[in-house]
């Protein structure tokens, strides 16, 4: 079994991006978590981060052939992107929507999401260890 992991617009920069919010951890400590803890049940994992939409709707239509589920941090494409949504609506795999920070705690734009209605769940304000938790819950659904 197989997860894709995607990280959308900015997530680039985490760890020096507005630490104060996001943490210190880096992008690669969020890909190697979520690596190590799938390995525990045996899923591998394909992770993706872009800042451009296109790149990761291409990813999304991929994963349709070969992945079992998503886990995605849209970044900002959360509150801006119908485009975002069809291709999870299009593409038949549970996915979990991910935010480091907690969105509702923010300014208000951030509190509207494209996608929360089609997630099989939400996390936000839980840091890295949200990604740790998508992936214990996803592979929980998986082995049903
Ligand atoms: C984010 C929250 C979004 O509002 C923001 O645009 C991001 C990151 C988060 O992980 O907290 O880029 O998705």
């Amino acid at each position: 079994k197989r997860i894709l992991l995607v990280n959308g617009p900015n997530l680039n920069l985490l760890g020096t991006r507005e630490p104060e919010i996001y943490g210190s951890d880096t992008l690669v400590d969020v890909e190697r978590l979520v690596v190590r803890v799938a390995k525990e049940y045996g899923i591998d994992v394909r992770a993706v981060q872009s800042n451009h939409e296109g790149v990761i709707i291409d990813a999304i239509h991929e994963a349709r052939h070969d992945c079992s589920a998503i886990i995605i941090n849209p970044g900002g494409l959360t509150h801006t992107s119908v485009v975002l949504r069809d291709a999870l609506a299009g593409v038949p795999l549970p996915f979990a929507e991910i935010h480091l920070s907690n969105v509702f705690a923010r300014e208000e734009f951030r509190h509207h999401s494209f996608v929360s209605a089609l997630a099989e769940f939400v996390i936000t304000g839980a840091g890295i260890q949200g990604y740790e938790f998508a992936v214990r819950r996803i592979a929980a659904l998986l082995a049903r």
